[in-house]
């Protein structure tokens, strides 16, 4: 696990390659694996491989989420927002889950963050997946996680750039 997270960066580069369907099917078990609080599992999962739509998802936010349109898999991480009053973590825990298990399957992935942003001055990034994807009122979106075979290399954060000082 520590040689995975060493090794871990955001990946906003993809090569022109489908991701093999065994590592799609593993990245859903391990989503579905995710803790979530008192076990309600609120979260949703939509793995969107169409190219057409992912470019459309694309442009959810202004900046920070162009490079979903090269990728070969976004996850849109959602959550029915009534089932549990902390879904935002649980999101969150599913989503760094996809992220790492992407890692170790050799993927390269980058969070694109959607909750409390904006797809442009009047339309929030939120409104606007719910839009794309006709998802139904409730649904809170928290994330899109965007894969591919990575077309980038990046060296992993040196061990003495680590803020030890935030360790107390
Ligand atoms: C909660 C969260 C939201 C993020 N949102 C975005 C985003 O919207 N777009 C993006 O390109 N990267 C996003 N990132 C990736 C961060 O920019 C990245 O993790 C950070 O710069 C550290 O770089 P590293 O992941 O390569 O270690 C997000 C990461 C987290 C954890």
């Amino acid at each position: 696990m520590l040689d995975i997270l060493r090794n871990r960066r955001s990946i906003r580069r993809y090569k022109d390659k489908e991701i093999d369907p065994e590592i799609v099917d593993m990245l859903k078990e391990a989503a579905l694996r995710s803790p979530s609080s008192r076990g309600i599992n609120p979260w949703r999962f939509l793995f969107i491989k169409d190219r057409t739509l992912l470019e459309t998802l694309s442009q959810a936010k202004e900046s920070g989420s162009s490079f979903l349109k090269d990728a070969r898999l976004g996850v849109v991480v959602c959550a029915k927002g009534d089932e549990s009053d902390v879904w935002v973590e649980d999101c969150s825990i599913a989503s760094i889950i996809l992220q790492l298990t992407g890692q170790s399957l050799g993927l390269g992935s980058c969070w694109i963050q959607i909750r409390n942003r904006m797809h442009n001055e009047t339309q929030s990034s939120e409104d606007y997946i719910k839009e794309v994807l006709h998802l139904p009122d409730g649904m809170k979106v928290e994330s899109i996680i965007a894969f591919g075979y990575p077309d980038e290399t990046k060296e992993p954060i040196p061990r003495e750039e680590l803020e030890y000082e935030k360790i107390i």
